[in-house]
């Protein structure tokens, strides 16, 4: 059995929260960071829009902030909103010093010589992008700094499987005091100690069937945090992409809404646009709208899919602005020049999580959460296009000068128990853990999709309860493995969307029920999850 690894700051997470945080921190930290697959794999990289801040001359921060809170559909919390708005300058000039390259247009004087782009629910021009492949550029650059930095070591295709806290093992001390990591290539579980432990694993899309996330997204850091008795808020509000690519071999592709931004129009099957017939913001809607639109006019028609126009632009513009959807479409077979493209929604962005406050810290001593494993208020019930890359980078520079200002005081966690393997048996049936999840991600997209009803959710429920029960008993008895500790986590999550769900009696952004099919009043408020065992963070 090996020591176990000591650090001053762990960081689950390796996409644009985790790395902005591991280089933000001062150099004198020694940080672990690890990350479930390659250092690069997580949604981060698949971005495609932008981010969104206030750089245009024209542009203020009271608009941003008004767009954010009206795409929230009144659940936004104001104070967190204007706090992200307010660094968003900041943390886009950061990107620049760490060499993010921007596109350019050097006669947008007002904006610094930055083109802008539009998105969904913005009313100005303040998405500011590579291309149409922003993740991309700001996940390899950062991850290129991060690792030359000397004080920042990876542990790549490890799988944290539990936070260790204090409490639960009936410690005097009660942080969280690290995590057990699986290294999926010894086997080995190894015990990660230290003084502050940060989630930073991203969000839940795969619960769902379709999806524009990579694997990666499985909601492990919501699901460990519940497990270690922090509170979970918002789970209802699963956001669904209108635009992802409809062809039986591209696989999560997404059609970013920067193309509708540029001019993209949304058609039925037989060449009619349809957007101004659902909101006079057509298009540019905010998404939980166009993709409700989208879902119905779906199933009025019994379409396949519905289309995404933007052949009418000139072929320059469109490669120059959009170079990646055009190579992937011409993959298979669609010149996005001439042609419209075939579109239809997807399970993206998982707005509720775990609970933090002004400094991304959860309810547990020592331990933060920051990205979209997060629950800031910044979202609502509905986030706006762009603003989640900003909300990673916002309190990634929020949390790094909490830890900074603690870096002396915080306490060297005592000795813990190593992981117990002693008792669990090779695995028998594989197929157990393969079939799960896929009849779990099936309900969930029948059952907790777009458009819900209480006996969907009662359905889902009792599917849950039992598949629940199923995997616990295999993860009690088996060894693990990176499927079964997924798996596990997924089915957590299941259970936290549809519990968020049932309570919500009303429609409201991104949670639609036709047995509530209004808004109300009442019910203007997060739905919080409590988990057994909970105590409030000592101030
Ligand atoms: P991620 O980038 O998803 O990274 C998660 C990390 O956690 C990975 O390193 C993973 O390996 C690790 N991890 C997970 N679980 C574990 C575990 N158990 N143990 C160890 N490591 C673990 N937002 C915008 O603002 N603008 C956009 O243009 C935009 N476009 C998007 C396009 C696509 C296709 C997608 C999928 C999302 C897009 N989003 C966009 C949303 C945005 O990209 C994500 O919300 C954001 O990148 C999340 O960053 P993150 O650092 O929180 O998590
Ligand atoms: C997109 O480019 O359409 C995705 C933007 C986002 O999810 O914020």
């Amino acid at each position: 059995m090996s020591e176990p690894h000591r650090t001053d700051v762990l960081i689950l997470g390796s996409g644009a929260a985790g790395l902005s945080l591991a280089l933000r921190l001062p150099p004198s930290l020694t940080i672990a960071l690890v990350s479930k697959r390659d250092l690069s794999e997580g949604s981060t990289f698949y971005a495609q829009g932008g981010i969104s801040a206030v750089l245009d001359a024209k542009d203020s921060m009271a608009s941003h902030v008004a767009d954010t809170l009206d795409a929230g559909a009144g659940l936004c919390d104001p104070d967190r909103v204007r706090l992200v708005v307010e660094h968003g300058p900041d943390c886009i000039r950061w990107l620049f010093d760490q060499g993010v390259a921007f596109t350019r247009d050097d006669s947008a004087v007002d904006a610094g010589g930055y083109h802008l782009t539009r998105e969904g629910g913005h009313t100005h021009r303040r998405v500011v992008h590579a291309a149409d492949a922003t993740g991309r550029e700001v996940e390899t650059t950062l991850e290129s700094r991060a690792r030359i930095r000397a004080n920042i070591q990876l542990y790549e295709r490890h799988i944290a499987v539990d936070l260790i806290s204090g409490r639960k093992l009936g410690l005097p001390v009660d942080r969280c005091l690290g995590a057990y990591v699986l290294d999926q290539a010894s086997g080995e579980v190894k015990t990660l100690l230290a003084r502050f432990v940060i989630l930073a694993t991203g969000g839940a899309s795969k619960v769902y069937l379709y999806t524009s996330n990579p694997d990666v997204s499985t909601g492990d850091g919501i699901a460990m945090a519940w497990r270690a008795g922090c509170r979970v808020a918002n789970m209802e509000f699963m956001q669904f992409h209108p635009t992802c690519l409809y062809h039986p071999q591209a696989r999560n592709f997404l059609i970013t809404e920067a193309l509708r931004g540029e001019g993209g129009r949304l058609l039925l099957p037989n060449g009619e646009r349809f957007m101004p017939r659902f909101d006079g913001r057509a298009e540019l809607a905010p998404r939980d709208i166009v993709a409700r639109a989208i879902d119905h006019e779906m199933k009025r028609l019994g379409a396949e899919c519905l289309f995404l126009d933007i052949s009418h632009r000139p072929a320059d513009f469109i490669l120059e602005h959009f170079p990646t959807i055009h190579a992937k479409c011409l993959e298979f077979g669609i010149d996005i020049t001439r042609e419209p493209i075939p579109v239809v929604p997807a399970a993206h962005y998982t707005c509720g999580g775990v609970v933090t406050d002004d400094y991304a810290r959860a309810d547990l001593s020592g331990l933060y959460a920051i990205g979209e494993v997060a629950y800031t208020g910044l979202h609502g019930a509905n986030r706006m296009a762009s603003n989640s890359l900003l909300e990673c980078l916002v309190f990634g520079a929020l949390a790094a000068e909490d830890i900074a200002a603690q870096a002396t005081s915080a306490p060297s966690p005592p000795a813990v128990p190593a992981w117990d393997a002693s008792r669990v048996h090779v695995p028998d049936e594989a197929v157990v853990v393969a079939h799960n999840w896929e009849e779990l991600r099936r309900f969930m997209w029948d059952y907790v999709g777009i458009v819900r009803t209480n006996k969907r959710l009662q359905r889902a429920k009792r599917r849950i309860d039992l598949l629940r029960q199923e995997i616990i008993e295999y993860y009690g008895n088996f060894q693990i493995s990176n499927d079964l500790l997924e798996l596990r986590n997924l089915v957590e999550v299941a259970d936290l969307i549809v519990q968020s769900a049932q309570r919500r009696h009303e429609s409201r952004g991104l949670h639609y029920t036709l047995d509530f099919p209004f808004q109300d009043a009442w019910q203007c408020h997060p739905t919080v999850l409590i988990p057994d065992g909970y105590r409030p963070r000592p101030s």
